[in-house]
């Protein structure tokens, strides 16, 4: 497993509280089904699993843990909430570590860009112990990502990887440069929300109904257009829409991370990485989703909670 650029990410935000699943996704899944979809991810060779604290209401990093995760690799993060205390990673570090049920996270991830010297130090120290393998940064602009890659340069630790929010209809950190200086500085970037939590899917499959569907209904339906050129392309390499939405990032270098929660979801994302679209393809694709111009939240969503020095 390469984990300077590995293949596909599994996401698990939708892990463990069937609530969530049911209100959010329109339906729960249980237990031996995630079971299954770990192991089906495993036997692809796909082990990095990303969680955070408060995935599936708090539940998902605890499930697979209790799942057994000796054969994983975690990506695991630190979410800076309050004005900065002395000791708040270690101790968000260690309740991580409880219920994964592991000594170490492979990758630790700063999730929002607060507080960056003070969190960003305190990740070294850990580093240094052992805990946290690799260090990392999500939600961050190309200033803040500079910013703190100087900072970790000044502990010799080297920046690991950046993940934020892209999708073929989101490319704002491509278009601001953030991709390209990650390719040049050999930084991995990793993007959330690939399937844009559903919208980029197949419009005439039938789910079941959620907030999410509720929300995405009319961006669903002006995105008609590329879903029809989606489908098109995707049939010379026998691909479905979901799987062209991955393949679009895999082919660009950037790593998906994809919310699987059924097996059928992870056999789709191996299939996707392991097909390359055509130069004209992406092409065609990214001019099509610039016309339709549909706008996502995104990381909008949590910046608003960013913690500036100075702000306070
Ligand atoms: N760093 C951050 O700030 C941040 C923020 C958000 C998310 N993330 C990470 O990114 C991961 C992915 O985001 P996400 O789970 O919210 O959204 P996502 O991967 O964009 O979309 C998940 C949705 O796509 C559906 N799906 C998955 N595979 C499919 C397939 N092959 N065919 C058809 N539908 C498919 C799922 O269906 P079902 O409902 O049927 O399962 C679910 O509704 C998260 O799990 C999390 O690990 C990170």
């Amino acid at each position: 497993m390469e984990l300077k650029q590995p293949e596909a990410i599994i996401g698990t935000n939708s892990w463990g509280s069937k609530a969530y699943g049911t209100l959010l996704r329109g339906s729960g899944v249980d237990e031996a089904t995630l079971r299954e979809t770990m192991s089906c991810a495993i036997n692809h060779d796909l082990k990095i699993f990303d969680v955070a604290k408060d995935y599936g209401f708090g539940k998902a990093q605890k499930l697979l843990g209790s799942f057994g995760s000796s054969n994983c690799i975690i990506s695991a993060k630190f979410t800076p909430s309050t004005s900065y205390q002395p000791g708040q990673v270690r101790t968000s570090l260690i309740q991580d570590l409880n219920d994964i049920q592991r000594d170490y996270v492979d990758i630790y991830w700063l999730h929002l860009p607060s507080d960056l010297k003070e969190n960003l130090r305190e990740m070294a120290e850990l580093y240094r112990e052992g805990k946290i393998r690799l260090i990392g940064v999500s939600n961050f602009n190309l200033e803040e990502c500079i910013q703190a890659a100087e900072i970790l340069a000044e502990q010799e630790i080297p920046l690991y990887g950046v993940q934020n929010h892209y999708s073929l209809i989101a490319r704002r950190w491509e278009q601001e440069g953030l991709v390209d200086w990650c390719h040049e500085n050999d930084v991995s970037f990793w993007a959330w929300a690939v399937l844009e939590e559903g919208i980029l899917t197949d419009p005439r499959v039938k789910t079941p109904s959620s907030i999410m569907k509720v929300l995405f209904q009319r961006k669903k339906t002006t995105l008609l257009p590329l879903y029809d050129l989606m489908r098109r392309i995707g049939e010379h390499h026998g691909l479905n829409i979901p799987e062209v939405a991955i393949s679009y990032c895999s082919s660009k270098g950037i790593v998906p991370i994809c919310g699987c929660r059924k097996p059928y979801q992870v056999e789709a994302l191996v299939k996707a990485v392991h097909t390359t679209l055509s130069e004209l393809e992406l092409q065609q694709l990214e001019q099509e989703a610039d016309r339709l111009q549909v706008t996502v939240l995104g990381a909008d969503m949590f910046r608003f909670a960013v913690r500036k020095k100075g702000k306070e």
